[in-house]
């Protein structure tokens, strides 16, 4: 696996593959990976004929009070990972290259209504930093495709909308949630989780698919959505939120619509952890 650290560098290792005919795919990340990410590896893998990986956590999605300096970096367990797992290249930029202006004068990405609600509406910004890198990493990689978890269920409603409405020609891959033993979806934060936390985070799937049987029962929206919080509230969470959405995020009426699925945002201590589960699928 090639590891490159500038822009030039990822691009002649790019056209090198193009006039190899070859395709390329694409995975994004801010590092600390765990298993979950190499499965996006996996997948890109299966779509295209070369994998970039980037790894970049990127300052303009963090909001003042968030963990953006404490965020874990682990750059050489992440590059042996992705080595094993076949990653042709890894881009690992420095801030500078991707925001050669700094952060305070750089272009912003504006993605309207969707970024408003859920986590958009708790982590005011964040969308819009995700938005605005994920479109700088798309025009460096120029790939053919890219892979995102159904894990961050609104960032990837995010990256399709905008990849769509700025017509770059990147198709998307969504890639399954992939969990610990337990139910508790893999994330680079649940090592912030001290002692009796990690065994309570378990909660949040659990609520899920509390939530999941009783709209299949046929339960009103708000009834499940009330109830789901006040579990995670006695389980010693704060809720952000627990609600059922459409599979377009909209608002759900009534329990037996198709595509529906819950979401959770809560913290736990200072860990804040987010979930969803789709009612028909994974
Ligand atoms: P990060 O949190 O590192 O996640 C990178 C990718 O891995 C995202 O597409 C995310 O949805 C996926 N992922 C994380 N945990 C997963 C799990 N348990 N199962 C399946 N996929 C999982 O998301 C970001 O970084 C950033 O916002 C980024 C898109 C890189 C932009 O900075």
């Amino acid at each position: 696996m090639q590891t490159h650290t500038t822009l030039a560098a990822l691009r002649a290792q790019v056209r090198q593959w193009r006039r190899e005919g070859a395709s390329v795919g694409f995975v994004p990340t801010m590092g600390n990976l765990h298993a979950g990410h190499h499965a996006l590896v996996d997948l890109a893998r299966r779509h295209a004929d070369r994998v970039v990986a980037s790894i970049f956590v990127n300052p303009t999605q963090f909001g003042p009070n968030e963990d953006y300096a404490r965020y874990p970096r682990t750059p050489e367990s992440d590059i042996n990972g992705l080595a094993e797992r076949g990653c042709d290249a890894l881009f690992l930029p420095p801030v500078e290259q991707m925001y050669p202006y700094g952060t305070m004068a750089c272009v912003q990405m504006h993605v309207p209504g969707i970024t408003d609600i859920l986590d958009g509406l708790h982590r005011p910004g964040h969308f819009n930093g995700v938005a605005q890198v994920v479109a700088r990493l798309f025009n460096m990689v120029q790939p053919d495709l890219a892979v995102f978890g159904r894990k961050d269920y609104q960032q990837l409603q995010v990256i399709r909308y905008m990849t769509k409405e700025m017509s770059f020609p990147v198709e998307i891959i969504p890639a399954p949630t992939l969990r610990e033993a337990d139910g508790l979806a893999m994330s680079s934060r649940n090592q912030y989780l001290q002692g009796d936390e990690r065994q309570t985070a378990t909660r949040i799937h659990q609520t899920l698919l509390f939530m999941r049987d009783a709209a299949r029962q046929g339960l009103p929206i708000a009834g499940i959505e009330d109830q789901a919080t006040a579990r995670l509230e006695a389980a010693g969470f704060t809720v952000d939120y627990a609600e059922v959405r459409r599979s377009d995020l909209s608002r759900a009426k009534a329990p037996d619509e198709p595509g529906l699925l819950a979401l959770i945002a809560a913290r736990l201590g200072r860990t804040r952890l987010i979930d969803n589960l789709e009612f028909d699928g994974s």
